[in-house]
C-alpha cells in the first residue's frame, strides 16, 4: 500500500493506532507506511511522567499532567486492552488501581510485544499540518536537532490528548496572594503541602485526587470550593466543601456565602482546555469536554475534512480500550474496509450523538452511553470483542465503592472481564502505602 500516515502523538491512543495497524501487518495486510510524531523523548503520553513544569528542556510546554503518587482513579478492569490482558503482562494478576508506574509498564508491554517503536520519531513536535490539494503537509520540528522539515501524508491522525492545556480561571486578588497559587497541571509532589491549609477550586477528578494525595501525606487541611455543587463525600475531618471562591485578600480566601478561610495555597483544579496549536481553524476540532464531542462522526472523523481523524477526544469514563475500539475503527476506514457516507450524514450522526447524551440523567447513563458507543465500533473491526455490558457493572462498582468510603474504594478488587480472573486484594489500603513504586506494588 503506498498511502503514508502520519500518527500525532504516542501516548495511548497514538499507541492504539499504531498497535492497530500493526496487528493488521501481523494478520498479513498490506499497511500504509505510518510515521508517528511525538515531542517527548519516550512513549505514554501523560503516563511518561516528568518532574518538569512550564516548559520543557527545549522551551515547549511541558506535556505532563500527572504527578508523583498517583494511582489509578477507577479500576483497572475498565480500561484492560482486550488484545492484551493484565494477566499476560504481569504473569499474575494484580491488584485493581495500579499506581502510574504499574500501568506505564503494562501499556508499554503491549507497544513492544508489537514492535512498533521504529514507528515513532521521538522529540519531534508537529508544527503545522495544512491540506494542500490531495495530502497532508506535515511541518514537524526535530527538537535535539534544531531542525524543521515538511512531507506529504494522506491521512493525519489526531492523538494529542486534551488534559495538558490548563483552564485558568482568574480571581481578584491572586495578584497579591501571599501563598502559592497553581493549576492542577503544574501539581507534582502532595509532600510540599504537608502542613500546609490547602484551598483547591473545582470539583471534578482532580479535585478529588489532588485533594485525597495532600490529605494522605500530611497537608493540615483541605477546603474544597464548587462552582456548581459539593462533591458530597464523607470527607475526612480535615475536610471542608464551601461554595464559590469571589477573591482573596492576602492569605485570606473569601466565598460567596460570606464565610472565608486563610490558606497556605490555592491549587486550581478547574479542567482543560482542547489545543491544537498546529492546526488551523479548517481542520481543528473545537469542542467541550463531552462524551459527544462536536464534528467527530463516530466519535473519530473530522466532518469537514474526512481524510483526518481524532482519536481520545472525548470526555473518558473509558479510556485505553476506547481508545482502541477508535483506532481499530480509523484503520478501517483507511484501509477502505469501512466506507464513510457524504457530508449531511455524518453531521446527523454527530447531532444524535449529543442529544442521546444529553438525553442521559447520571454518571451511570453516562458510563453505559460511553460503553454502547465502544460496542458499537468494536462490532464493525475485528478488535477482540469484549464483555463491555461486564466493564460498565464495574464502573457501577467502583462508584457505589466510593460513597462507602473516599479514601477506601482503592482497597477494593473487581474481576477482569478479559481473563475472569479476580483482582487479589492490594496487600496495603491504599491510605497507609505510602511507597508506590511498581516493585512494591506488585509485591502481591
Ligand atoms: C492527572 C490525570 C490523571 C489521569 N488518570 C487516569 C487514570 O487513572 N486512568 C485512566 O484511564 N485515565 C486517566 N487519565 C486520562 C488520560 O487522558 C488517559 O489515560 C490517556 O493518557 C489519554 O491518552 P492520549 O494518548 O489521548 O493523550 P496523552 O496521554 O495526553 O498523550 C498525547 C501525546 O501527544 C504528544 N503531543 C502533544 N502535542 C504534540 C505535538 N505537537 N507534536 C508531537 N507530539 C505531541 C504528547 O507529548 C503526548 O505524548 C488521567 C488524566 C489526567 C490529566
Ligand atoms: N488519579 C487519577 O486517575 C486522576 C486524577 C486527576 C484527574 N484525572 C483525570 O483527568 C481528567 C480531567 O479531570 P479534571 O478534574 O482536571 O477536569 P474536569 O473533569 O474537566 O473538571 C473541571 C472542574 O473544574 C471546575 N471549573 C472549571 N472552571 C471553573 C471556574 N471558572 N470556577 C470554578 N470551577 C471551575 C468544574 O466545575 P463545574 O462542575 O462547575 O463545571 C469542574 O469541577 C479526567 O479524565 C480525570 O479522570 C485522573
Amino acid at each position: 500500500m503506498s498511502k503514508r500516515i502520519a500518527v500525532l502523538g504516542a501516548g495511548p491512543s497514538g499507541l492504539a493506532q499504531l498497535r492497530a495497524f500493526q496487528s493488521a501487518q501481523a494478520a498479513g495486510e498490506d499497511i500504509p507506511e505510518i510515521v508517528c510524531f511525538e515531542k517527548q523523548s519516550n512513549w505514554g503520553g501523560l503516563w511518561n511522567y516528568t518532574w518538569r513544569t512550564g516548559l520543557d528542556q527545549h522551551g515547549e510546554p511541558v506535556h505532563g499532567s500527572m504527578y508523583r503518587y498517583l494511582w489509578s482513579n477507577g479500576p483497572k478492569e475498565g480500561l484492560e486492552f482486550a488484545d492484551y490482558s493484565f494477566d499476560e503482562h504481569f504473569g499474575k494478576q494484580i491488584a485493581s488501581y495500579p499506581p502510574r508506574a504499574v500501568l506505564f509498564d503494562y501499556i508499554q508491554g503491549r507497544v513492544e510485544k508489537a514492535g512498533v517503536r521504529d514507528w515513532i520519531r521521538f522529540e519531534t513536535a508537529v508544527r503545522c499540518v495544512e491540506k494542500t490539494g490531495n495530502t497532508f503537509s506535515v511541518t514537524a520540528y526535530n527538537l535535539p536537532e534544531d531542525r524543521t522539515y515538511t512531507e506529504e501524508f494522506d491521512h493525519v491522525i489526531v492523538c494529542t490528548g486534551h488534559f495538558s492545556t490548563p483552564n485558568v480561571p482568574h480571581f481578584d486578588g491572586f495578584e497579591s496572594f501571599q501563598g502559592r497559587v497553581l493549576h492542577a497541571h503544574d501539581f507534582r509532589d502532595a509532600m510540599e503541602f504537608k502542613d500546609k491549609d490547602i484551598l483547591i477550586v473545582g470539583t471534578s477528578y482532580s479535585a478529588e485526587d489532588i485533594g485525597s494525595q495532600c490529605w494522605k501525606y500530611g497537608a493540615k487541611s483541605i477546603t474544597i470550593s464548587h462552582r456548581t455543587a459539593a462533591m458530597g463525600h464523607e470527607w475526612p475531618d480535615n475536610w471542608t466543601e464551601v461554595t464559590l471562591l469571589t477573591h482573596v485578600d492576602g492569605s485570606t480566601a473569601h466565598f460567596n456565602d460570606g464565610t472565608s478561610r486563610d490558606v497556605d495555597a490555592v491549587i486550581l483544579c478547574t479542567g482543560y482546555r482542547h489545543h491544537y496549536p498546529f492546526l488551523p481553524d479548517t481542520l481543528r476540532l473545537k469542542t467541550e469536554n463531552r462524551l459527544a464531542t462536536a464534528d467527530l462522526y463516530k466519535g473519530v472523523v473530522y466532518v469537514h475534512e474526512p481524510s483526518l481523524f481524532y482519536i481520545g477526544m472525548q470526555d473518558q469514563w473509558f479510556t485505553f480500550n476506547m481508545f482502541d475500539a477508535q483506532a481499530w475503527w480509523a484503520r478501517d476506514v483507511i484501509m477502505g474496509r469501512i466506507p464513510l457516507p457524504d457530508k449531511t450524514a455524518m453531521q446527523a450522526d454527530v447531532a444524535e450523538r449529543i442529544v442521546r447524551e444529553n438525553e442521559g440523567k447520571d454518571d451511570y447513563d453516562a458510563i453505559w452511553y460511553q460503553g454502547d458507543y465502544i460496542k458499537e465500533l468494536i462490532s464493525e473491526t475485528d478488535y477482540p470483542s469484549f464483555d463491555v455490558e461486564g466493564a460498565c457493572k464495574i464502573f457501577k462498582e467502583w462508584k457505589a465503592h466510593k460513597k462507602q468510603g473516599i479514601m477506601s474504594f482503592r482497597d477494593h478488587g473487581y474481576t477482569s472481564v478479559i481473563t475472569g480472573t479476580k483482582a487479589p486484594k492490594h496487600h496495603t489500603p491504599w491510605k497507609d502505602a505510602l511507597d508506590d513504586s511498581l516493585e512494591v506494588y506488585l509485591e502481591n
